[in-house]
């Protein structure tokens, strides 16, 4: 999946745009050093997860999980009803671990005009060469607190 490795990362104005907007989360080591960040942005009345990486450094240790509870607790005081990605199915570190933390797959009939969109624009891009899902979790369903708490993520 070399397209997929060498996809460029946002450019510090992209990332500045979610930063001045509230949107960006960023998850720090004990000197105060990120390690792992995650991007939203409301799509089809829902939030979707732009982006969410963590450093393989820290890999594996639920910051991942943190980063995505801080942006259901976002979504949930803005009154929007779920969070959004789109993700591969077959990479055991995204679809299998979406479903585990209770996203679902949406067929194409249930994507809005945004998702739809953001799929278009992936395909262009060429990430779609390996089978990709569009997953959303209801924020009914979503987990209430952050188990490494809002210190190391804000
Ligand atoms: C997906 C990602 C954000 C998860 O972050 P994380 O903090 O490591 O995840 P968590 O600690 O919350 O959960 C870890 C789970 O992910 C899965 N996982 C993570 N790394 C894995 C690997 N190398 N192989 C298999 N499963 C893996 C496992 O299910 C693991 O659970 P376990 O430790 O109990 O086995 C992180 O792996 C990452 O940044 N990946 C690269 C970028 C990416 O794919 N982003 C998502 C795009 S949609």
């Amino acid at each position: 999946m070399t397209a997929v490795a060498d996809d460029e990362p946002p450019t510090i104005a992209e990332l500045t745009r979610f930063q001045q907007d509230g949107r960006a989360w960023v998850a720090t080591d004990d000197a105060d050093a990120p390690v792992a960040y995650l991007l939203v942005e409301v799509v089809d009345d829902d939030a979707h997860i732009d982006q969410v990486s963590v450093h393989p450094s820290h890999a594996r240790q639920r910051l991942g999980a943190a980063l995505l509870d801080t942006a259901a607790v976002w979504a949930q005081r803005r009154g929007l009803a779920a969070l959004t990605l789109t993700t591969y199915t077959e990479v055991a570190w995204n679809a299998p671990y979406y479903t585990r933390l209770g996203f679902a797959a949406l067929t194409d009939d249930q994507l809005g005009r945004g998702l739809r969109r953001i799929r278009e624009q992936e395909t262009a891009r060429g990430l779609a060469r390996w089978p990709r899902v569009t997953m959303r979790r209801p924020l009914d369903l979503a987990r209430r607190a952050s188990p490494i708490g809002t210190s190391r993520v804000g």
